[in-house]
């Protein structure tokens, strides 16, 4: 089995992730850093050079690729994405707007199963308050609170229809 944990930025998805793959004593991936060691570039950068379009395509291939691999190598991951009842082979940490993709998102609900990380938006903006300009979905015309409560209004149906279990 993978389980995937997805949720919005600075629920803490990556922190989250590493703990459970060490209790678990199984591999753990992050998605973005995978990203980012792909391209040989920052998550800024490849937002700077083609903009959330060109990312969410990255994000999706790198995906599959994440998936294709280790379900090669784990092929029972197949028969037991729907039950947590088997072994875990994989934790993999997702990025908070990959579910925006629906291609992204039919491999997520087929190969894995997901765990929504959910936080409520007062501690996303104090998380966030310091860390925002790494963030490319948080730059631009706004206040942060703004920015924050649009993205997490339209993002917060689909983490829940996504997951499997909310956290
Ligand atoms: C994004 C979240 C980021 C990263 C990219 C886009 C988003 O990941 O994938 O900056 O659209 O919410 P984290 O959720 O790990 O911050």
């Amino acid at each position: 089995m993978i389980i995937s944990l997805i949720g919005f930025m600075g629920a803490g998805k990556t922190t989250t992730g590493v703990q459970l793959a060490k209790t678990l004593k199984c591999p753990f991936v992050d998605l973005d850093s995978y990203i980012e060691k792909k391209e040989g570039k920052t998550i800024t950068e490849i937002f700077e050079e083609g903009g959330e379009a060109s990312f969410r395509t990255l994000e999706e291939n790198s995906l599959q690729d994440v998936l294709e691999n280790h379900i090669s190598e784990h092929p029972e991951t197949l028969e037991d994405a729907d039950t947590p009842k088997k072994v875990c082979t994989l934790v993999l940490s997702l990025g908070g707007g990959i579910v925006t993709n629906p291609a992204a998102a039919e491999l997520i609900s087929r190969f894995t199963y997901c765990i929504y990380i959910k936080t409520d938006i007062e501690t996303i903006l104090q998380r966030l308050e310091d860390e925002s300009s790494s963030r490319p979905m948080l730059s631009g015309e706004g206040s942060l609170r703004e920015k924050i409560e649009k993205l997490y209004y339209e993002r917060e149906p689909l983490y829940r229809s996504l997951a499997k279990k909310i956290i």
